[in-house]
């Protein structure tokens, strides 16, 4: 053992005695890192600052043999993405351990955005639930599964808002609205980090900051321009929850900013993140993001590189940017070893949280992997979580819940098809753990039913579609035969039916990443199938996969029932059948405006007042802030959801009329479940500031409750609305409580709301 790596080891064995043990224990770690950064060469310390993804040697062969083996023992590598082989992730931190000059410890990277091998509902599903409870123990099991395999960090959660469908990540997003993405994202963060002392839980990195959600036109990547009260009051609040539930890590958009790409922005790095929010962990770039911004045109790897360390990025991810180019920056002026010494240091911060120092192989229990992935119980989350998330958008005549007999006809490219059920960012998942729905309804109906199926038709009739998606490496399953064969399969089937389960929508690959759309609707060739199926005159219930709102103004009306399943996971097949005969509730409410056509987007319900209002039914006249050819509003608004049984709001009650600054008002409704079945009800509240300094929205969520009502039962829901709740930042960024009226809306979406007024004392 060299005389170095013995000096770290003592170090590490007095951390440990010290206090190592102890995370809270700032002091030890400062004297930790200072006595590690004093023996680390500056090569070493921007090695700490490169997250690699690993090469395909590494995979093949020994790691020790392989070319990023070979950057590992030499200091020149921090972090690794994409290793998914818990053996070779063990290899590779001995390789750092026991061979590199100081045996710093990897963190190992993987995007576990919604689950890992126990796959659940894609987050713009998971955030249907509006049960944090629900999005906490995601993040939780996602966290016992990854780590069971060595990964230490996730980027995840993503909370980017956004009020555009066009834009394919909304998929892995928590909605429109700034309060609730809040909430889901501090509930994503408490569940991966927990307590990091133990060793099945990991970093979160909050992603995509800033603005990822609201680029132009709703291409990826693209633009973004927007005034700055709207980042404070909107896009901003999600990141800033994060960060304030002790989110360790932060990733950097890959769009610009103000005219520069958030990875080289220190106004939003270090002015916003750090200076104004107090961020203390380190900001990692997007993969390939700070290369990417000499695309984005604002000089070569070497000038972006030091505008992107001089703003307050730490770890370049795939672009090497630093490696290449810092030591070359810091000889010519332009960076300070200070500069890349404060990054470095944020690096093993984190690593000296989670414990790497005190012991390397925290993460590298092979026997974990027996005992903590897609047990029953992951499952049984996976199924119960599902059905949470699942939103009834139409129940015609109580189509919904079926019995359990006669033939129910199972139709569409969905229906039986494991790899879609995942949806995008399911690296983790097994593709052929799913159950599908298919099978979901055939174990439900045993002996009680008869189910027969049919695919009827193929997911999209466009080649030149499916080759871009299959390109993207998910099979989309086609079947060989013609259109009108596997149509004519599908009649036949719908004939004998008493009805028909038609489960269709997009596919897997047609929303996530770099997957934007113009057209929101349903595949031709499925609602072709849809038209002949509505022929047959059987009840029709739509079960939809999908990774966003889509436009369905037809379906709406044609169509018996819709669910909407997003894209469900591991257990979406069984969860669909529990919810379709009634075994669980649909318990899902929207989290973003469905528009009803792509000419309203971007829509979203928190808008501001115009001078010129669309009536507020909807129709249609000339001269005011709508269309002349389609209603404003949207065919489903944010908060919507049907159940199995009807609930009726009585009207607000405010406990005062008038609130003092600094004080707090009850609001409370009585809400009462008016039909047959027990049923669970989400009652949300809304704040309108009618006259302000500043327009303000026409509505914003600021609270909201689940409750469970038995047929009959009645429930009273307060709510405390305090000063904080009314405050918001006006147009020079003050945070301001002005006094006046405000309006109180309680309901069961932020369509449907009764309402009250209070005045704001001065
Ligand atoms: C995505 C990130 C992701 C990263 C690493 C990027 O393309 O934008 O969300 O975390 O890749 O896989």
């Amino acid at each position: 053992m060299n005389k170095l790596k013995s000096t770290l080891l003592s170090l590490v064995a007095a951390a440990a005695v010290a206090g190592c043990s102890d995370p809270g224990s700032d002091r030890e770690m400062d004297r930790f890192i200072d006595g590690l950064m004093k023996k680390m060469t500056v090569e070493e310390k921007i090695g700490q600052m490169n997250l690699i993804a690993i090469d395909g040697s590494v995979m093949t062969g020994p790691v020790t043999e392989s070319a990023t083996g070979e950057k590992i023992v030499s200091g020149e590598v921090g972090a690794l993405l994409n290793v998914m082989v818990p053996e070779k992730i063990r290899d590779l931190q001995e390789l750092v351990v026991t061979k590199s000059r100081l045996g710093i410890p990897l963190l190992f990277g993987m995007d576990v955005i919604h689950g890992y091998n126990t796959v659940f509902p894609m987050p713009i599903g998971l955030s249907a639930t509006w049960n944090m409870a629900s999005v906490e123990e995601v993040a939780r099991i996602s966290a016992v599964e990854a780590t069971a395999q060595g990964v230490n960090w996730t980027f995840s959660p993503m909370v980017d808002l956004s009020y555009d469908a066009r834009w394919g990540r909304v998929a892995e997003g928590a909605g429109e609205d700034p309060y609730l993405a809040s909430e889901i994202a501090r509930a994503y963060v408490r569940g991966y980090q927990g307590d990091l002392s133990r060793n099945d839980n990991l970093l979160a990195c909050v992603k995509h900051f800033a603005l990822y959600g609201a680029p132009e036109a709703g291409r990826d990547y693209n633009l973004v321009d927007m005034g700055r009260m709207r980042m404070y009051n909107e896009y901003f609040l999600p990141y800033k929850a994060a960060v304030e539930e002790g989110a360790a890590t932060v990733m950097s958009a890959f769009n610009e900013v103000e005219g520069v790409p958030a990875a080289a922005n220190k106004w939003l790095l270090d002015d916003v993140l750090r200076k104004q929010w107090g961020f203390d962990g380190f900001v990692v770039s997007d993969w390939d993001a700070v290369r990417e911004i000499t695309v984005h045109g604002i000089g070569d790897l070497q000038e972006v590189s030091v505008r992107a360390l001089d703003a307050g990025l730490d770890m370049d991810m795939a672009s090497q940017g630093f490696a290449k180019t810092a030591l070359e920056s810091l000889g010519e002026g332009r960076i300070t070893e200070k500069q890349i010494d404060r990054a470095c240091r944020r690096v093993l911060e984190a690593k000296y949280k989670l414990g790497l120092f005190a012991d390397p192989y925290k993460y590298n229990d092979l026997k974990r992997l027996e005992t903590d992935i897609l047990t029953p119980e992951h499952r049984a989350a996976a199924r119960r979580i599902a059905a949470e998330s699942f939103v009834l958008l139409k129940n015609r005549e109580n189509t919904l819940p079926l019995a359990r007999k006669g033939v129910v006809a199972v139709v569409g490219p969905f229906a039986d098809n494991r790899p879609n059920q995942l949806g995008s960012w399911a690296f983790g998942g097994d593709i052929e753990a799913p159950t599908t729905v298919l099978e979901g309804l055939r174990e439900a109906t045993k002996g009680r039913a008869e189910v027969v199926y049919a695919m009827g038709c193929n997911i999209t009739d466009d080649p030149e579609y499916e080759r871009v998606l299959a390109s993207w490496g998910r099979a989309l399953a086609r079947d060989k035969r013609s259109d009108a064969e596997l149509m004519r399969e599908a009649l036949a089937a719908a004939r004998r039916a008493d009805v028909v389960v038609a489960v269709m929508g997009e596919a897997a690959e047609m929303s996530g990443e770099g997957a934007s759309r113009t057209e929101l609707g349903m595949p031709a060739v499925q609602q072709r199938l849809l038209g002949e199926l509505k022929k047959l005159g059987k009840p029709i219930v739509l079960v939809l996969f999908s990774g966003r709102p889509m436009t369905l103004v037809e379906e709406n009306d044609k169509y018996d029932a819709i669910l909407y399943a997003w894209f469900p996971g591991t257990e979406g097949g069984p969860a669909v059948a529990d919810v379709l005969f009634g075994d669980a509730e649909p318990g899902g409410r929207l989290t973003m405006s469905f528009p009803r056509s792509v000419g309203q987007v971007p829509i979203h319900y928190n808008g501001r007042q115009t001078g010129r209002p669309a009536p507020a039914d909807g129709s249609i006249t000339r001269y005011v802030s709508g269309y002349v050819d389609e209603s404003h509003l949207p065919l489903y608004p944010f908060g919507y959801g049907l159940t199995y049984t009807t609930f009726e709001y009585g009207d607000v009650i405010l406990g005062s009329a008038e609130m003092s600054p600094g004080g707090t008002i009850e609001a409370s409704v009585e809400v009462t479940n008016t039909g047959s079945r027990p049923g669970t009800e989400v009652v949300q509240l809304y704040l309108r500031d009618p006259v302000a300094s500043v327009t303000r929205p026409l509505k914003e969520l600021k609270g909201f409750e689940k409750i469970r009502l038995e047929p009959g039962e009645t429930k009273t829901v307060t709510f405390t609305i305090d000063s904080g709740m009314l405050e918001y930042y006006d147009n020079s960024l003050e945070r301001v409580l002005e006094p006046g009226a405000f309006d109180v809306m309680i309901g069961p979406n932020s369509a449907e709301t009764k309402s009250a007024t209070f005045t704001l004392l001065k």
